[in-house]
């Protein structure tokens, strides 16, 4: 029998990746001021996020979870949200559309502040500083009053959130989604190209099957006008999210209420560690991130802890190889999870595995090898007779350099023009929207 869980029982276990604050009676009085906040997500909508994962589990639709690697504070406009949004529904319906299966849309957003870190510190000309850990943290200069961890901090990253989410639910609802606006979704600045030109080409199927629908007095259906989207962020810094334990008043169960989908990182995912213990005591759905370094047997027992009733909408595995990782090290998890009949929602995060360093210097990562590792995914999936259930990536909505390649190709000597990420680079709406045709195709071929 697993030892009592509490919404603070993570206290007593070994923990990664955390920063140190230099106050702790601070931090415990931001901690109370949050968990006295109103949450952000209500039970039930996680409930029913949870009841979409079973259906992407048993291949009935398809998960798209995108946005930034680090939300920022500096970099917090309706623009931003707008902006991304507007990407993730134009990638979603080209996979329902194009592949005619349902997309379940899951945002990185309105959370996704706090970040694990290769070294604890940086050493810049002789200076050694703590190492930016996101916005929630510390600030990104290079300086010891930005680089010390200020609790005040996770009291913006909540206001932040709040606005942000409220935003997304008026755009999900509000009219902005509605499939009749599908030619407006396009970006400005993809405009005039091939693939604006294939999107446009398919909005105008969308536009004629519409009034094929009007005609026959079939579109009076709500899903026609108005979409529903998840958040999702890493729960890494568990003082946040310990702040937003709250026991739902109809189930009696304790979920998370800072977001819908919270995950843990490949840093962080020790069996006997913190994060695994914060995780299994609550009822969201959850991820878990799957780098090469996993051993099947030990994914076993992560999936037991996390999921020990095998409930199919409860554990997202996030496979997070490499584009020249997958064949050797994917195949046989997935082998011993279906030998063990374990049901989990399989994911691919080809962003994580394929960092690179530029020539310049610059971190970024070669579109041409995220498409590789998700056409490798699907590939696995499909030898096996398993279903690849979904992408999880770091994209924007905003004209940003930051990976190399594409139909409009980025090169090295152009990542300084819009470099603008806090962490890890992203795709740009060219490029997403690209990946989004790609899976589009296979999911069609996979289907029929
Ligand atoms: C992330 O998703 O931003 C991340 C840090 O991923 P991983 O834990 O897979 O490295
Ligand atoms: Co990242």
């Amino acid at each position: 029998m697993p030892h009592a869980w509490s919404p603070e029982s993570w206290r007593a276990k070994p923990i990664q990746q955390q920063p140190e604050y230099p106050d702790a009676s601070h931090l415990a009085r931001v901690e109370q001021t949050l968990a006295g906040y109103p949450p952000l997500v209500f039970a039930g909508e996680a409930r029913e996020l949870r009841r979409q994962f079973a259906e992407v589990t048993q291949g009935r639709a398809f998960l798209l979870q995108g946005g930034d690697c680090a939300e920022s504070f500096a970099e917090f406009s309706a623009a931003k949200i707008r902006d991304t949004f507007k990407v993730l529904l134009q990638m979603a319906i080209v996979m329902t559309f194009a592949a005619g299966c349902p997309v379940v849309k899951v945002g990185r957003m309105a959370g996704q502040f706090a970040k694990p870190r290769s070294a604890g510190s940086e050493t810049i000309d002789g200076v050694t500083l703590p190492a930016y850990r996101g916005d929630i943290v510390n600030g990104i200069g290079f300086d010891a009053t930005s680089r010390a961890p200020d609790p005040e901090r996770l009291l913006q990253a909540y206001h932040q959130a709040t606005a942000s989410l409220n935003l997304l639910r008026a755009f999900a609802q509000g009219g902005f989604a509605d499939l009749h606006q599908v030619h407006q979704w396009n970006l400005d600045f993809i405009a005039n190209s091939a693939l604006s030109e294939k999107y446009h080409q398919l909005a105008g199927r969308i536009d004629e099957t519409l009034s094929f629908m009007r005609a026959v007095g079939m579109d009076s259906a709500p899903q026609l006008r108005e979409t529903s989207f998840f958040t999702a962020h890493e729960a890494l810094l568990l003082n946040y999210e310990q702040a937003f334990v709250r026991k739902d008043s109809l189930t009696g169960r304790w979920y998370d209420c800072s977001a819908h989908m919270l995950w843990i990182g490949d840093r962080t995912r020790q069996l006997d560690g913190a994060h695994v213990e914060f995780m299994r005591g609550i009822e969201n759905p959850i991820g878990v991130k799957v780098g090469p370094s996993l051993d099947p047997d030990e994914l076993i027992r992560l999936i037991d802890t996390l999921n020990p009733e095998n409930d199919p909408g409860r554990l997202n595995l996030i496979v997070r190889m490499g584009a020249d990782k997958v064949e050797a090290h994917f195949p046989r998890l997935l082998r011993k999870v279906q030998s063990e009949g374990r049901q989990v929602l399989w994911s691919s995060d080809p962003m994580h595995g394929n960092t690179i360093k530029a020539s310049s210097g610059y971190k970024t990562r070669d579109f041409a090898q995220i498409l590789a590792e998700v056409r490798q995914f699907f590939a696995v999936h499909q030898a096996e007779g398993t279903h690849a259930g979904g992408i999880h990536i770091e994209m924007t909505g905003q004209n940003v350099t930051e990976c190399i390649g594409g139909s409009r190709p980025i090169t090295e000597d152009g990542l300084s023009d819009r470099y603008h990420t806090h962490c890890d680079p992203r795709m740009n709406a060219d490029q997403s929207l690209e990946l989004a045709f790609m899976i589009a195709e296979t999911l069609k071929q996979v289907r029929r």
